[in-house]
């Protein structure tokens, strides 16, 4: 069952990520300077490593895709204010792991104004920095900040005469990741297509599906998909959850059968140039629901359509989750599964028992993307080139105290909803939601 290959969309240019770095020096003072960390391999046994996966804020800035690299920003520098420190260049390891670009190599396909090599780093570290009095660093990043803590050494210590020890460390994260959480229009390019690949995994698993099966050839079917159009990956674990599974909310073994009868989730999602798509669709096994699961089923789904009907500039996620929250209970004491008034139940939280989570999350280079969810104590309203999942779910515990009808059912939907200045775009709406379209879909095999 091969797919026809797609083609990719454009890469992001040097310039934006020149942009990008312009756009974040804006905030920044003349005497500061930058210093971000590039993520660094890490060991898996011996002398082999994990693949790498760059770190997401240095991506951002760089699209640098080498270990081991610094991005210094000097704002007002004349020479140039981006200097990226990378890995030496070394035929013997090169000859092993591939070609390193070398500062020659970084400046040219980077558009960073200088690089060097790392064995220079520490010697021009200290020349750059004198005269810079506020540090922006990563502030969780016990590296950053002991690189920071020599190099104050160094020059406190007179080694550089005349040069003015940096005095203070300001978090970067903040500033950096407000300005992440705006996409641009090639960055929602590259999500749409993660999005639309995602969606493409999920339609190919839904169609494989048959009891008798394990949820790992699920998880097989879709992550072939995801690899096939060029995906990295998965863009987190793939959850494939069959029967009361799918109440596991990080459920990842995905080494169980899948039984006649019962519904299967899956949430997984492609990474595509390091954005992430992020789905989740509950089907059944067997391509029939039973009138219980459509029943609880279709509860979930008018949440989710009215959630992601609700995106649109202004709106905030607290309101979207609120309605949410007061769907998925209307829903459950019209099945049986809550007694009591609708306003008592939101008040009293027992719907908490079937729905623990929140509705939304931003998704980005990370699946849950970095920028603040409140403003002055508020939820913040959204903004066109804000990216959301909408997400809401029902866990029913297999336990004596729920209908036996419901027990052990897990079901979640989950899309990927960008906000537009009219309203919002779904990135997800190639896989099928409704009962009738899924049911549809899985009895073409
Ligand atoms: N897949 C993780 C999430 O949906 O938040
Ligand atoms: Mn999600
Ligand atoms: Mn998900």
């Amino acid at each position: 069952m091969l797919s026809e290959p797609l083609p990719r969309p454009a890469a992001i240019s040097p310039d934006e990520y020149r942009a990008r770095r312009e756009a974040l020096m804006q905030h920044l003072p003349q005497d500061s300077v930058v210093l971000l960390r590039g993520g660094s391999l890490v060991t898996r046994s011996h002398d082999s490593d994990y693949p790498f996966r760059q770190n997401s804020d240095f991506h951002y800035l760089t699209g640098f895709a080498e270990p081991d690299a610094l991005l210094v920003l000097l704002p007002g520098r004349s020479e140039g204010e981006s200097v990226l420190f990378c890995q030496d260049r070394d035929p013997d390891r090169e000859a092993w792991t591939g070609i390193r670009l070398g500062a020659e190599g970084a400046v040219k396909k980077h558009g960073v104004d200088q690089a060097f090599e790392n064995a220079e780093r520490n010697e021009r570290l200290a020349l750059l920095l004198a005269g810079r009095c506020q540090f922006y660093l990563m502030l969780d990043d016990g590296e950053a900040v002991a690189l920071a803590d020599d190099m104050r050494k160094r020059l406190a210590s007179g080694q550089r005469r005349g040069a003015v020890s940096a005095c203070s460390y300001v978090d970067l994260a903040p500033l950096l990741h407000e300005q992440r959480l705006i996409k641009s229009e090639s960055e929602l390019a590259l999500m749409r297509h993660a999005a639309h690949i995602s969606a493409l995994a999920h339609r190919r698993a839904m169609r494989a599906a048959r009891p008798g099966l394990y949820e790992y050839h699920l998880q097989a079917e879709l992550e072939h998909e995801f690899q096939w159009h060029g995906g990295s990956g998965p863009a987190y674990a793939t959850i494939v959850g069959g029967g009361a599974n799918a109440c596991v909310l990080h459920y990842i073994e995905n080494d169980d059968p899948l039984r006649e009868g019962e519904l299967v989730l899956i949430d997984a999602g492609a990474e595509f140039d390091l954005y992430a798509g992020d789905i989740t669709r509950t089907f059944p096994v067997n391509g029939r629901f039973s009138p219980a699961q459509r029943a609880l089923y279709d509860v979930v789904l008018t949440a989710q359509e009215r959630a992601v009907a609700a995106v649109r500039p202004g709106a905030t996620l607290g309101e979207i989750h609120d309605g949410v929250v007061r769907d998925l209970t209307a829903g459950l004491i019209e099945l049986g599964l809550l007694e009591g008034e609708l306003e008592a139940c939101i008040a009293d939280e027992s719907y908490r028992r079937f729905y623990l989570h929140s509705t939304s999350h931003w998704l980005g280079l990370d699946v849950h993307d970095v920028g603040a969810y409140r403003v002055e104590g508020k939820s913040r309203p959204l903004e066109p080139g804000m990216v959301v999942t909408i997400e809401p779910g029902l866990y029913i515990p297999d336990t004596e105290e729920v209908l036996p009808a419901y027990r052990g059912i897990g079901i979640r939907i989950e899309d990927d909803v960008a906000v537009t200045p009219a309203g919002h775009e779904v990135l997800t709406g190639d896989v099928p939601r409704r009962v009738v379209d899924i049911e549809a879909w899985m009895a073409k095999k």
